[in-house]
């Protein structure tokens, strides 16, 4: 199968309902879960994609029983620290850094080692700010100048800890959170706020957790380990991080309406549609619920006129960090110069998806100023493209291959976007459902 995808026609006006994967934070989330509790756990719409399929491989190896049915996944977990494998198993991650950070807070108590590796984006990537926290904890880690492979050894010895997380990641601050769990005594974590699925499932279990706002942007959360739960069925909401593409192909395109059925809306998640809603973006939430302790709503959008720029608060980052290639795209488009400030992290994704955004912006006609920390757009919304483009394969970056066909399919020009495979990691159906909109795309 080739792995490119040819666009040459802007999308004809569409107005559809549609329904997005599951999300892909909580479905590794829940098998991760699952995989502490004691019997049979299913979960329903659980995301069938590349990093859910190594997290469930991942378990398998560490002696986990793993089904898989048409319409759920089930997985029987022995309870907290109850996985069983040989000295020196090796998991593979593949690319997923969720995946890697949090399966190792999993193992903190294993008396056996594990190697845990990755594949080429995934080694490039930071570890030590897991593997701190993990040492604290009494965990003895080798890595590769922090980097993957790591080999762990769990200790006898374990702790509770108390530890600052300042960069407002969800992974660091869940992968403590799973360690804790095995910690005799209160685990307790100062953090600038992330995504809570973890403290949402942690509340969905009955598990003793404790959530204080210390500030607007920082909260203590305090666990007390050893608490064996049983199992639990779980249904999967949509992922706002695949809606994000359809939400932004909509509002960049003439006289088009879409409607996204039962998407994870956590506020957490939600701050792309905060700076939309800021530039002029018509969203709206209908059928609002609370499903597994999570909200689940459909959205709706329509096409956008008039988008103006948006100077983008830094407290808006971490509930939008996924979404900032699209949210780069609309800028794009948006009349004035929109700013993005301590959006380093960006850097420390599959890509780094600082630069590469630069450069798309750059090759598309758009002026940027982008610095170590910091990107400046200007915005021209008469853009309207007539050349030929060729997207390269940015590390296997999925979000910026989808973020480029949006860009074709809104924008003109002919384009030849590589790396279609990379979908697989996350939104295998992308293509699909651009093609149910009305999309050509060879
Ligand atoms: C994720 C957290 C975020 C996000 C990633 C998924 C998670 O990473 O970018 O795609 O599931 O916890 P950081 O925690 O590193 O910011």
């Amino acid at each position: 199968m080739k792995n490119y995808v040819l666009i040459s026609n802007i999308i004809k006006k569409f107005n559809k309902t549609i329904n997005v994967q599951g999300d892909k934070s909580i479905s590794i989330r829940w098998a991760l879960m699952a995989s502490q509790a004691v019997g049979k756990s299913r979960a329903y719409n659980l995301l069938k994609s590349e990093d859910v399929e190594s997290a469930l491989n991942a378990l398998k190896k560490l002696g986990v029983k793993v089904k898989k049915y048409k319409k759920y996944c089930e997985i029987e977990g022995s309870g907290l620290n109850g996985f069983s494998f040989k000295d020196k198993t090796m998991v593979d991650a593949g690319n997923s850094g969720t995946l890697a950070r949090l399966v190792l807070g999993l193992l903190v108590k294993s008396k056996k080692s594990v190697i845990i590796k990755g594949d080429k984006s995934l080694s490039k990537r930071d570890f030590s700010r897991v593997i701190k926290p993990l040492n604290i904890f009494g965990a003895v880690i080798k890595s590769n100048q922090n980097k993957l492979p790591i080999t762990l050894n769990g200790t006898k010895y374990l702790r509770p800890i108390y530890f600052e997380e300042k960069r407002g990641s969800a992974q660091v601050k869940s992968c403590i959170m799973l360690a804790s769990l095995n910690a005799p005594g209160i685990t307790k974590i100062k953090c600038i706020n992330s995504r809570d699925h973890t403290e949402r499932f942690f509340k969905y279990l009955n598990l003793p957790i404790k959530v204080k706002k210390i500030s607007q942007r920082q909260k203590l959360i305090e666990i007390e380990g050893k608490n064996q739960y049983k199992s639990f069925n779980y249904n999967v909401p949509g992922d706002i991080s695949s809606a994000a593409f359809f939400i932004v192909l909509t509002a960049l395109s003439k006289n088009s309406k879409i409607t996204i059925k039962n998407v994870n809306v956590n506020n957490t998640r939600t701050g792309m549609l905060d700076i939309l809603k800021k530039m002029n973006v018509n969203i709206k939430f209908k059928n609002y619920k609370l499903i597994n302790n999570e909200p689940v709503a459909d959205i709706c959008v329509k096409s956008s006129k008039n988008l103006k720029a948006i100077k983008c608060h830094e407290d808006i980052n971490s509930r939008a960090i996924d979404e900032f290639p699209l949210i780069f795209l609309v800028c794009a488009k948006a009349k004035g110069t929109s700013s993005f400030k301590k959006i380093g992290e960006l850097r420390h994704k599959e890509s780094d998806r600082l630069k590469v955004c630069s450069i798309f912006l750059r090759k598309i006609g758009i002026k940027v100023h982008e610095k170590s920390d910091s990107l400046k757009i200007y915005g021209n919304p008469n853009l309207s493209l007539k050349k030929n483009y060729i997207i390269n394969n940015f590390m296997k970056d999925h979000r910026i291959f989808m973020m480029s066909c949006v860009a074709a399919l809104s924008l003109g020009g002919k384009w030849k976007i590589n790396d279609k495979k990379s979908i697989k990691t996350s939104f295998p159906n992308f293509i699909f459902i651009l093609k149910k909109l009305g999309a050509k795309i060879i």
